[in-house]
């Protein structure tokens, strides 16, 4: 109630700004747009993105708050007139058809899914819940509130690149490379891809699908391989490399994924997929040495102090062994690009995690602990 009171507090002083109500206020935003999972790493992005760039836009961003979801990353726009948080879960389905009953959502942009691939590996079917029920409870409520009469409305379903497997030492993902998934994760996400176009074929429900390749960047949760070796290096911790660390990741810069997800929201062709990538091929371990070399500088270490830290680990089950997008169509039929090299982007990361530590010290205590535990020790 008092969230309300404030929200309304708000919207009403900007919409005395323009002199009218808050109702006339809202009327005039051009698009109400639904973006799931907007409090996770890239999520957060997005939102920022869209709420700065469209200022006519009213943005509302669901998250259920997971482990994973976390406000402090939107601090900066949370009182911006354009934007609102829904805490939901997309598992409930009666909340999804409420939400949309609610709201005269123009697009959605689902981003929400459990994202790491070693806890799918501990607890799949948090996995399939979140990632192919969510996605199941977002399509329907989306089909019944827009009652089969989809002018002007689009579904953008954010996907990875993992849903295409491994590859050998040769060759690169495409957008008709067939489906392969390895893990539960992955398979859960390729999952809910074929769910999104067998809506579209059979109901035709406009959507766009894109398949990224690994992010990195600010905000990310320090269990995924950056922030994860930053936060030990920072406290002289062992670096886990599973297996012979010769695994093999295309690397983009989170912001730049959140550009290319707003080229293929208003531009992207209804029924396509577009593969997301950084041209930026890395082994783990190499990644792993150059990370350790930045922070001995930053830090004002001794060279080759962070990298005797590396410590070789039993591997993760069923590692997918190389990772490659080629990014052609999306740069050429929407002019998207990276627009920071992978130097510069590790470099801003790093110095975003050193001036956030209250933000890395939030997520890292309490549960947090418990998880490195269990997945860390006796490996
Ligand atoms: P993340 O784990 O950081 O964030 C996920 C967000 O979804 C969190 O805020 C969490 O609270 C929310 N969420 C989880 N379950 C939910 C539920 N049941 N209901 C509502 N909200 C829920 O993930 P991320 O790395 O930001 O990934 C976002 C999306 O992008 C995912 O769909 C992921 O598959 C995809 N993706 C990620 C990468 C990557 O490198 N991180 C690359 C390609 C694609
Ligand atoms: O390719 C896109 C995918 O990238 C996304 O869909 C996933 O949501 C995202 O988590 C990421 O998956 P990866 O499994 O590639 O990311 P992760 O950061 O977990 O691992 C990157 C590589 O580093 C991988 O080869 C495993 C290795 N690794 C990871 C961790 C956490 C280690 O060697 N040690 C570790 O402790």
């Amino acid at each position: 109630m008092l969230f309300l009171a404030a929200f309304y507090r708000n919207n009403n002083c900007i919409a005395l700004l323009y002199g009218f109500d808050i109702f006339t206020y809202f009327r005039t935003m051009q698009k109400t747009l639904l973006i799931t999972g907007g409090a996770g790493f890239i999520g957060s992005h997005v939102v920022r993105l869209f709420v700065l760039q469209y200022p006519d836009y009213h943005i509302i961003n669901l998250d259920s708050l997971t482990y994973a979801g976390n406000l402090e990353n939107l601090k900066d726009i949370e009182d911006r007139p354009n934007y609102t948080f829904v805490k939901a879960d997309i598992t409930d389905e009666q909340a999804m058809y409420d939400l949309f009953g609610k709201y005269n959502f123009d697009g959605v942009i689902h981003l929400a899914a459990e994202s790491h691939v070693d806890r799918s590996i501990t607890d799949p079917n948090a996995f399939i819940e979140t990632n192919v029920m969510g996605t199941a409870n977002l399509l329907n409520a989306a089909r019944t509130a827009w009652k089969n009469d989809f002018t002007n409305k689009r579904f953008y379903h954010v996907s990875t690149d993992e849903v295409y497997g491994s590859l050998g030492a040769e060759g690169f993902f495409l957008e008709t490379t067939p489906y392969d998934p390895q893990s539960p994760y992955s398979a859960s996400k390729a999952a809910s891809d074929h769910l999104v176009r067998a809506y579209g074929n059979t109901y035709h429900l406009p959507f766009v699908i894109s398949n990224c390749s690994n992010n990195y960047g600010p905000n990310q949760f320090p269990e995924k391989l950056i922030p994860l070796f930053f936060n030990n290096i920072k406290n002289n911790k062992p670096l886990p490399v599973y297996g012979d660390g010769k695994y093999t990741r295309d690397w983009l810069y989170v912001v730049d994924h959140a550009h290319a997800i707003d080229k293929v929201y208003h531009n992207g062709k209804n029924g396509e997929t577009y593969n997301i990538g950084g041209f930026n091929e890395w082994q783990n371990i190499e990644l792993i040495k150059l990370l350790c070399e930045k922070m001995d500088h930053k830090l004002g270490r001794t060279p080759g102090a962070s990298a005797g830290l590396i410590s070789y680990i039993k591997d993760r089950p069923g590692h997918d062994r190389r990772y490659a997008i080629d990014a052609t169509k999306i740069n050429k039929e929407l002019g998207w690009a990276p627009s920071v090299t992978f130097e510069e982007g590790l470099s801003q990361t790093i110095d975003w995690y050193l001036k956030n530590e209250e933000w890395l010290d939030h997520v890292t205590s309490g549960n947090y602990q418990n998880y490195y535990q269990e997945q860390y020790t006796n490996n």
